[in-house]
């Protein structure tokens, strides 16, 4: 008999079974099936040869997905490991860091900056708006012994893209090192590691590379892998130390941390998946389908507090007119049409929600039925919306582009 495999009926546990929902949230998004089943591939050894042919590839695939020549490898964990990896292996006690902050994420940065030491400077800037580079020159002028400037590309609390290149090169004319999170952007819209001349950037799985959580994708300049290698003091998180995970990922294949086998199969169908549909492909499908949602929100009067010009396509942030509920509609929404969105977080709490469309979740279906769910919603709430006003216009806005990318 199969351990674990009996059919006994009186067995104390049953299989687990899940809900079927439509995740239309900011993260995670839906998994590609094609991804589920790479992960139910044989546990190997993370240090048996074959294993070693997977790490590979996926380092050639995450360079194309980041758009760099140095190095790019995964680290275990969710998207904040990516970030902890960053701060933890770059920063050391009583170094000077800047942090652009701009969302609820940006605050995480500065706590773990916090917690290991460094000096923070917090550069605070309005949310949902884009960052105002001028503010990072100025600030660098008061800061010139600055290490370190961080900041989001994306920031899915306030529904933002950010100017990450301008705030690279002026990072880099000081003299700092520059680090950014892409795990809202990466295979979503364009990130350019080499041509930002990115020194760390990281990611995560179950965004819009449509892989489950907990695997965090990163890339890493030279220059940054020198100054970690060169450091006084060793990173204080032995697990997170980028050099030796780097190590591990790299040709020697140097013993670290049990890797997490299955996730990295996951993570190597992920980016095979967004490889072949071609990244610009993807990016535009991004932007095409979050246009059709935002054409639907406009016809039901429905507003963003985000200026339009800094606008997250993977990522919607809508206002609630007066008299709306936000707990009761995402509930119904939830309840009544099994359809996931988020809630609004920080200063955005309880004023919007937040609507993903994200890698696997970014398609109309998703658009549309989400869009008729709020024309019924809606009135309940005391906002009046004509029927089909708002599936009408996405239906009208996916007409009007070229034929469909899905
Ligand atoms: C922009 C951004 N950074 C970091 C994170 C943290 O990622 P994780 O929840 O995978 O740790 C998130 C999560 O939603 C995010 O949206």
């Amino acid at each position: 008999m199969t351990p674990g495999n009996s059919n006994d009926s009186n067995r104390r546990f049953k299989p687990l079974t899940v809900p079927r929902r439509t995740v239309m949230g900011p993260g995670p998004s839906s998994a590609n099936p094609a991804v589920l089943r790479a992960m139910s591939l044989p546990v190997i050894g993370y240090l048996h040869p074959a294993y070693f042919d997977v790490l590979d590839e996926v380092e050639t695939m995450l360079k194309e997905v980041f758009k760099t020549e140095q190095r790019a490898f995964a680290v275990a964990g969710a998207g904040s490991a990516g970030m902890e990896a960053g701060l933890q292996s770059i920063l050391e006690r009583g170094d000077k860091v800047i942090i652009c902050s701009y969302g609820y994420f940006c605050e995480r940065q500065v706590l773990m900056c916090e917690r290991l030491g460094a000096e923070v400077v917090e550069l605070r800037s309005e949310w949902g708006k884009a960052f105002d580079p001028q503010q990072l020159s100025d600030a660098l002028r008061q800061h010139p012994d600055t290490k370190l400037v961080v900041s989001i590309h994306a920031e899915t609390s306030a529904g933002t893209l950010h100017p990450i290149k301008e705030m690279s090169d002026i990072a880099h004319a000081a003299g700092a090192l520059f680090m950014t999170d892409t795990v809202t952007s990466l295979a979503g819209c364009e990130v350019d590691f080499d041509g930002w001349d990115l020194d760390f950037a990281y990611s995560g799985s179950q965004k819009c590379l449509a892989a489950p959580p907990g695997i965090s994708p990163v890339a890493i300049s030279e220059r940054a892998l020198d100054h970690i290698r060169a450091r006084e003091t060793l990173p204080s998180s032995w697990y997170l130390d980028l050099s030796l995970i780097a190590d591990y990922w790299g040709p020697e294949h140097k013993h670290h941390h049990t890797n997490p086998v299955n996730m990295v199969y996951g993570l190597r169908e992920a980016l095979a998946l967004t490889l072949n549909e071609g990244l610009e492909t993807r990016w535009l499908r991004h932007e095409r389908v979050a246009a059709a949602l935002r054409a639907g929100l406009d016809a039901l009067g429905l507003e963003s507090p985000v200026e339009e010009s800094a606008r997250l396509n993977q990522l919607t942030v809508v206002s609630l007119p007066k008299g709306v509920d936000d707990v009761k509609l995402r509930g119904q929404l939830f309840d009544m049409y099994g359809i996931e969105v988020g809630r609004g977080l920080g200063q955005f709490a309880g004023k919007v929600i937040r609507i993903g469309l994200m890698g696997e979740s970014c398609v109309p279906a998703n658009v549309f039925n989400l869009l008729n769910a709020l024309e019924r919603l809606l009135p309940e709430h005391g906002y009046e919306t004509g029927k089909g006003v708002g599936t009408g216009a996405a239906a009208a806005k996916l007409a009007s582009e070229p034929a469909p990318l899905y």
